[in-house]
């Protein structure tokens, strides 16, 4: 083998060493199936063979990029059988993440060793497809139905501890992998049955009906979940008869939509974080943070950084405020220990690193402060002249605010470069979504560093310039706008609902606004300057005359008994509809789901498209990208920009 190959093959005392070295993450890309392929012709001299891989992790998956075009030679599917029937038994030596090809390659292996801390799983299923080298053959055969299920169909990662319970693993070591494996060469076993020889072991007849109500349940008109379970189920037949029909299904399904759409997404999140705007901007260390305001949103954003390691200090209005704080920021840390998210010594740790007060000059040595108080310019702009007297020069100033224009927030304050918006979503905590909003002012320095701190708090953090309700919210706005016209041109909130939930978002726009309130929007409504000739629909703010504003009022665009968040059509709300309509001369019209969908997603790609034109967001990818994880855009579908081109 050349050089430069990937793979290579070392034989030392009878033992083989077959290491994949192909950064980042070891991927079987071509060149490493070519690799790989030589690889496994050279171990004639050894009796037993380990495959490793160099750097950070085992094989982690396959090269989507390649996805596109047609399989080239040799295939992994080809490959595995070889590992499988090797006369040198191999054994596979893990550590990282053992995922998709990589799982199936280790699946084929006699022995399984893995490094403590290693993780394996199917993901398949998150990029719309079934594995294509026998994994939905295998995986049912090595640990049984039910938990097989699991991984293939949600993509259920499983530990090394958790696999080697199941039986998956053969051996699990603490130190270092070489040495154990040499343990394990001098002390070589017998030879197990192939995975692929064995039987599934006995599960209950009702297994698959149950999981299959489940999958389709949480799959919100995804198909991918489904097809594994369907793959999953051919493992009843012999493997030979089996696998050719995994390996066809998953070229089948690389050309539907949803696995483009869904690989789309993946490849658009990874764009979305290396902004044009940061190219060569090296961002600066941050470990201490300020909040001012910890209500709803700076309790939350507390907790986003104590999470990260960060430590925290909450400003608040007067001591009573700042204990107010300190206690719902306790609240949702003591929600993640009762969930069983943290250990009770990670809350304490995290409590140890917040200070809550109400005195400025605790912000003293902040890197970063983050405002989040009422959202009103005067309130903010105050806060932000007393951080500035407080704070070093070069201290970052973000605002947390949804719609008020960051520029005149920071108005008159000193070295204007430092100041940006970082606009959470709620609850702020939980929510991926972080919009990072530049102004004219904003250095590419400080945009990188706060780029850096959505990464390490986990964020997909996505750049937004300014305009009313930046990126997100200005859509959200242009959606209800729609959904309002539809209303008054015939259809009924419940239909609008329910079409939207077909397409495959979590809620519709209706249910949705009884359960974050009618209040905020309407209070943003009453703000608005509009132009004379826009069509405007007054049926929200007739409502929220009436009181009705939610869940939280008991009524809203539907009514809800006590105790019980399930909406409930409203004749009242529907006449005052009606009403509305004949009042205003407007023939209502029946619509299908479809008509509806496609009229809310024309005016989402549409305001997206005028988002991208005006340099608010660099490309379409950022539109999809805050609709994916802020909106519950399905991610299946791509988002709407891509929704859009691929409709033409
Ligand atoms: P909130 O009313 O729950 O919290 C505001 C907090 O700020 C209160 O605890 C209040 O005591 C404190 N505060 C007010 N003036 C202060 C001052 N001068 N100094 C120190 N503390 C002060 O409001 P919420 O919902 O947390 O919103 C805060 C900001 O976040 C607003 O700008 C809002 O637009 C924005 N935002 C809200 C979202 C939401 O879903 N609620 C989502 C994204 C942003």
């Amino acid at each position: 083998m050349t050089q430069s190959s990937p793979v290579t093959v070392e034989v030392e005392d009878g033992i083989a060493w077959i290491t994949i070295d192909y950064p980042p993450v070891n991927a079987t890309a071509t060149a490493v199936r070519i690799g790989l392929d030589h690889a496994l012709s050279q171990l004639q001299n050894a009796r037993i063979a380990f495959l490793q891989c160099a750097g950070r992790t085992f094989v982690a998956g396959g090269d989507m990029s390649e996805f596109d075009a047609p399989p080239e030679l040799p295939h992994l599917s080809d490959l595995v059988q070889t590992i499988e029937d090797s006369p040198t038994p191999i054994v596979a030596l893990m550590h990282g993440n053992v995922l998709g090809g990589g799982f199936e390659i280790a699946m084929a292996c006699a022995w399984r060793i893995a490094k403590a801390g290693t993780k394996f799983g199917l993901p398949e299923v998150n990029v719309g497809l079934v594995p294509g080298a026998g994994g939905s053959q295998r995986l049912p055969r090595l640990i049984g139905m039910e938990d097989a299920i699991d991984v293939a169909c949600s993509g259920k990662i499983l530990g090394a501890d958790e696999l080697l319970k199941l039986g998956g693993l053969d051996l699990v070591v603490e130190g270092d992998l070489k040495p154990a494996a040499i343990v394990f060469a001098e002390n070589m076993p017998a030879r197990p049955v192939a995975v692929s020889l064995r039987d599934v072991s006995e599960y209950e007849d009702t297994l698959v009906e149950r999981k299959r109500r489940t999958i389709e349940g949480r799959a919100k008109g995804q198909l991918s979940p489904l097809r594994n379970l369907e793959a999953l189920q051919w493992s009843a037949l012999p493997f030979n008869e089996g696998q050719p029909l995994e390996r066809a299904l998953h070229l089948e399904l690389r050309d539907t939509s949803e696995s483009r759409a869904l690989r789309y997404a993946f490849f658009a999140e990874r764009a979305v974080a290396k902004p044009a705007a940061i190219a060569s901007a090296k961002p600066r260390p941050i470990s201490e943070v300020t909040i001012v305001g910890g209500g709803l949103m700076g309790a939350g954003i507390a907790v986003a950084m104590l999470n990260s390691n960060l430590s925290v200090t909450v400003i608040e209005r007067d001591a009573e405020a700042a204990k107010a704080a300190y206690k719902r920021v306790r609240g949702l840390l003591e929600g993640a220990l009762k969930r069983g998210k943290i250990t009770a010594e990670a809350m304490d740790a995290r409590l140890g690193a917040l200070t809550t007060t109400d005195n400025y000059a605790d912000a003293k040595s902040a890197d970063l402060a983050i405002e989040a108080v009422f959202e009103d310019v005067a309130v903010k702009s105050e806060v932000f002249a007393k951080l500035a007297s407080v704070v070093s020069e070069d201290a970052i100033l973000a605002t947390n605010t949804s719609y008020l224009d960051p520029r005149q927030i920071f108005d008159g304050i000193t070295n204007p470069q430092r100041c940006l918006g970082l606009h959470f979503f709620s609850p702020a905590h939980i929510m991926k979504l972080l919009e990072i909003v530049k102004t004219p002012d904003t250095g590419s320095e400080v945009l990188a560093s706060c780029f850096a701190l959505g990464k390490r708090m986990r964020k997909v953090s996505v750049l937004s310039g300014i305009c009313d309700g930046f990126i997100g919210n200005r859509m959200l706005s242009a959606y209800r706008r729609e959904a309002d016209n539809l209303l008054a041109d015939g259809a009924l909130p419940f239909e609008v609902d329910a079409a939207m939930r077909a397409y495959g978002m979590p809620m519709g726009p209706y249910e949705l606004q009884d359960l974050t309130g009618l209040q905020i929007a309407w209070a943003n409504r009453k703000r608005q300057v509009r132009d004379e000739n826009e069509r405007y629909i007054g049926i929200a703010d007739q409502l929220c005359e009436l009181g009705r504003l939610g869940q939280r009022t008991g009524q809203g665009w539907y009514m809800y008994q006590e105790g019980n968040r399930t909406p409930i059509r409203d004749e009242s709300v529907e006449k005052l509809i009606v009403g509305y309509s004949a009042s205003n001369g407007i023939n209502r019209q029946k619509f299908t789901a479809e008509e509806i969908s496609e009229r809310l997603l024309a005016v989402l790609a549409r305001e997206g498209a005028d988002i991208v034109k005006e340099g608010i967001a660099e490309r379409n990818a950022d539109v999809d990208t805050v609709q994916i994880n802020g909106y519950g855009f399905p991610r299946w579908r791509g988002g709407p920009m891509h929704y859009a081109e691929t409709i033409g």
